[in-house]
């Protein structure tokens, strides 16, 4: 009978056939007449036993020869053993040999941060940075279901901007025919017009800062997705955050629990991010960030060091929200009890990954939000077609904007960002 083309991640469902597996050379064992292949082909890594009386002579001494990341076709018979990882190995009858390898120049030792991220197109085939992309999709998929099983609409909002949304030192301007364009920082003002439009919807996609400092929680291009949803108030928005974030979790963990225990991650952490999440004022939070011995004083942004305090003393994330409005953008509505405050909120996640969500109401004044965008000095002209959306029907409105690889680092519980989307931009870095 014919050998079956498969995958690794499939081979239980082989045991006792022939199969046929295309993939890479990732290590090699071998003693006096046996070679253990290990084949990794995206899917997973199999052992494949190869004894010298099963191949001919050829096979054997091929097997003997190829290098580390040789691309090779391997046939064998899937053979059920408890002990192997995936619960099955493969006794070849056959290796073909598509390319050989150079000598690779990720060995098995440890290197550098740099040396990594230089050859981050090698790296990404890892054992962790593999694990850590299969949580990226699983989030990215989870991000997308939540909002389609709620009716929301999804509308692609532009990469090339007139105008900033949030705040000017981080704009990348690029010539735009003669002209002067943005890279979107954030997709939130054409969302609002499509929730007037589609009453719920979501943007999703890159996003562009020029972040000028070095930081571990800052990418000069990532990932964000943004909902946007007509006649909601602050409260309402915080609500839809919470069941979203805890939804995030606990699909990724449902379906890559082998890739969060191939990194290490504690998923007892993870399982404990259940609703709800403790939510407090800014000034709450203020007085508790001091009280934990970082100080802030009131009026102040937060920096790394404050939501690190605050995020670690809780099991959680945290929902700060009515923040003074000088820390905040221009088109957060102002608490109507107290001219200070902006009806903003920001969801700091646990064990010190930081803010994972900022998120508004609105404000849908036209007059209030004309003077908002003078004293912010924004070009009016290019916010015309923004204000409109106050002139036509204007509702009480919000959302949020949530970063893909924040979250990713804090489900992976890795350290850095850079780790969490396959080809990194950062202050430094734009190769590969
Ligand atoms: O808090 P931010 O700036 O909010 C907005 O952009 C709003 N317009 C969103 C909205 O209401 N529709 O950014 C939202 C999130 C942050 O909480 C953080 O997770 C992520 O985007 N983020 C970054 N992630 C990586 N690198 C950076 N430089 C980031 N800046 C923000
Ligand atoms: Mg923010």
């Amino acid at each position: 009978m014919a050998a079956i083309e498969t995958i690794v991640a499939k081979l239980k469902d082989h045991i006792g056939k022939d199969v046929v597996i295309k993939g890479w050379l990732y290590n090699r064992r071998s003693k006096g007449k046996i070679h253990f292949l290990q084949v990794r082909d995206g899917s997973g890594i199999v052992q494949g036993v190869m004894s010298i009386s099963d191949v001919p002579e050829e096979v054997f001494s091929l097997a003997d020869r190829i290098t580390q990341e040789s691309s090779i076709i391997i046939t064998g018979a899937v053979k059920e053993d408890k002990r192997a990882p995936g619960g099955v190995e493969l006794h070849l009858k056959d290796l073909k040999l598509a390319a050989m390898s150079e000598e690779y120049p990720l060995g098995k030792k440890d290197h550098g941060a740099d040396f990594l991220l230089n050859n981050r197109h090698l790296w990404l085939r890892s054992k962790k940075q593999h694990a850590i992309m299969r949580v990226r999709h699983a989030v990215v998929k989870a991000i997308r279901d939540y909002f389609d099983e709620r009716d929301y609409t999804l509308i692609d909002t532009p990469i090339f901007t007139p105008a900033a949304c949030e705040g000017t030192t981080t704009l990348f301007e690029v010539g735009y025919f003669g002209d002067k364009a943005y890279l979107t920082q954030s997709g939130q003002l054409y969302g609002e017009a499509a929730a007037m439009a589609h009453g719920k919807i979501y943007c999703f996609g890159p996003t562009f800062r020029a972040e000028k400092s070095k930081t571990r929680r800052h990418l000069t291009e990532f990932w964000m997705v943004e909902p946007e949803i007509a006649f909601i108030d602050l409260d309402g928005i915080m609500d839809i955050a919470e069941e979203f974030v805890e939804y995030i979790v606990h699909r990724t963990i449902e379906t890559r629990r082998a890739e969060l225990e191939m990194i290490e991650r504690d998923i007892s952490k993870l399982e404990a991010v259940r609703r709800p999440f403790p939510r407090m004022t800014y000034t709450e939070a203020v007085e508790k960030i001091n009280s934990l011995g970082t100080e802030i004083k009131w009026g102040e942004d937060f920096g790394a060091p404050q939501e690190t305090a605050l995020g670690n003393a809780c099991d959680k994330p945290v929902m700060v929200h009515h923040w003074p409005s000088g820390t905040k953008a221009f088109y957060m509505k102002r608490d109507p009890n107290d001219e200070r405050l902006a009806l903003g909120v920001d969801v700091i996640a646990p064990e010190g990954y930081g803010e994972i969500i900022g998120g508004a109401q609105r404000e849908d004044d036209y007059e209030t939000l004309k003077k908002r965008i003078e004293e912010h000095n924004l070009p009016v002209k290019s916010f015309e077609w923004y204000l409109d959306l106050r002139r036509y029907g204007s509702v009480p409105h919000g959302g949020f904007g949530l970063g893909v690889e924040r979250t990713v680092a804090w489900i992976c519980g890795v350290e850095h960002l850079r780790e969490t989307i396959p080809f990194p931009r950062m202050l430094y870095r734009i190769y590969p």
